[in-house]
């Protein structure tokens, strides 16, 4: 996405014959988003993608949500979730709308087949372990305090390398994108952004796969997965170029933006997509006017849903959050620094906390497996 990318072997001229070392030819194809407006790439496959063998039963992925009860602000303690599955079965959605869901995932066992979301782009904030992203686009290595961004239609597995890996999931229906205002008419990242095309990891080229056999696909299209089954692997690509490939960008290089005065969460964002933002939490210095109170005021998020997931225990406003924790305060109610934060604050200089939030512009509904996490009396650590 964020700016032109080649890799491997592409002939001179689009939609021209490319030959393969046999004399037969390589079969192109378009990814492309917006119809045929939007951002794209051209890949070139050993093998037409088209040519499945079979598909099997669709299953459902919609996640359970509980019936809606009253307004209030949740404390979902994810440090409870038990790791299970493999880095898409394991993932355990808790909050979701029409526009985007958010989940856990801890997996415990390798994938045995590749997956392939076509209902919009994902967003996995790695929080613990270490592993390789592989695409039908090259592989993305990645660690802690990784933010991979795999857009619809890309084919992919999770090799974790690490013993223990915890992801934040974050499933669009939509295009996660760098924030137009970061940008300029052409696309450059501009001198404001608190980050820039320098951060941004873009696939390894990876060899061509020409392994022939029985290979599965499971491609989720709406809230249903259907596994598709394959003579050729999915990684037959030769090779590739356009906008539109799977990038890794890593919270650490987050270059915060301050002030002398408390400045608001947007100058945290870090992404956008259709009715919801990412804003990312950083270390930074504290807002340096001599009277400064250096914790939010407390505001009503009059249009949105505001959820904040704790990387870290560090969160100078917040008391009882663990590492793990999420927090949603959702739209009509008013929310602020808990008893004693502001005091707390005075005269700190840095905050060392690490967080991601995710406001949507939608009501977010909790899952069955959130209701479980729910803390009944975060609503009251507001009372002194
Ligand atoms: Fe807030």
């Amino acid at each position: 996405m964020p700016h032109y990318v080649q890799r491997g072997q592409i002939p001179r001229k689009r939609h021209t014959r490319f030959h393969r070392p046999d004399g037969r030819l390589y079969t192109e194809q378009l990814l492309g988003t917006r119809g045929f407006t939007g951002i794209s790439s051209l890949l070139y496959h050993r093998v037409p993608p088209t040519q499945a063998l079979r598909f099997g039963q669709a299953i459902s992925v919609q996640p359970e949500t509980v019936p809606e009860q009253a307004l209030r602000h949740h404390h979902l303690r994810t440090a409870a979730i038990t790791p299970h599955g493999d880095p898409i079965t394991g993932r355990t959605p808790l909050l979701v709308n029409d526009d985007v869901a958010l989940g856990i995932c801890c997996p415990t066992e390798p994938m045995s087949c590749f997956y392939k979301n076509a209902d919009g782009d994902e967003l996995l904030f790695i929080h613990e372990g270490t592993g390789r992203l592989e695409t039908m686009f090259g592989t993305l290595h990645y660690t802690e305090g990784d933010y991979l961004i795999i857009p619809r239609g890309t084919i992919y597995r999770i090799v974790p390398e690490s013993t223990q890996t915890r992801m934040l999931v974050i499933e669009a229906s939509s295009t996660i994108e760098v924030p137009r205002r970061y940008r300029n008419e052409y696309g450059q990242m501009l001198e404001h952004a608190p980050y820039c095309e320098r951060d941004i990891r873009v696939p390894e080229y990876m060899e061509p796969c020409d392994e022939t056999g029985e290979f599965e696909v499971r491609i989720k299209a709406r809230q249903r997965i259907t596994p598709y089954f394959y003579a050729h692997h999915p990684f037959d690509v030769v090779g590739w170029d356009g906008y539109l490939y799977p990038w890794a960008f890593s919270i650490h290089d987050f270059e915060p933006i301050t002030g002398s005065l408390h400045m608001p969460p947007p100058i945290h964002q870090t992404f956008e997509a259709h009715n919801f933002v990412v804003c990312s939490f950083c270390p930074r210095m504290l807002d340096y006017h001599p009277d400064a109170i250096v914790v939010p005021y407390n505001h009503s998020n009059l249009e949105s849903d505001e959820v904040l997931y704790y990387v870290n225990d560090r969160f100078g406003s917040r008391r009882g959050i663990e590492v793990g924790s999420i927090t949603l305060h959702p739209a009509g109610l008013p929310h602020g620094p808990q008893p004693g934060a502001v005091e707390a604050s005075q005269g700190a200089r840095r905050t060392e906390e690490l967080a991601v939030m995710v406001d949507t512009f939608r009501p977010l509904h909790l899952t069955r497996a959130a209701q479980a996490l729910d803390d009944p009396q975060y609503p009251y650590s507001w009372i002194p």
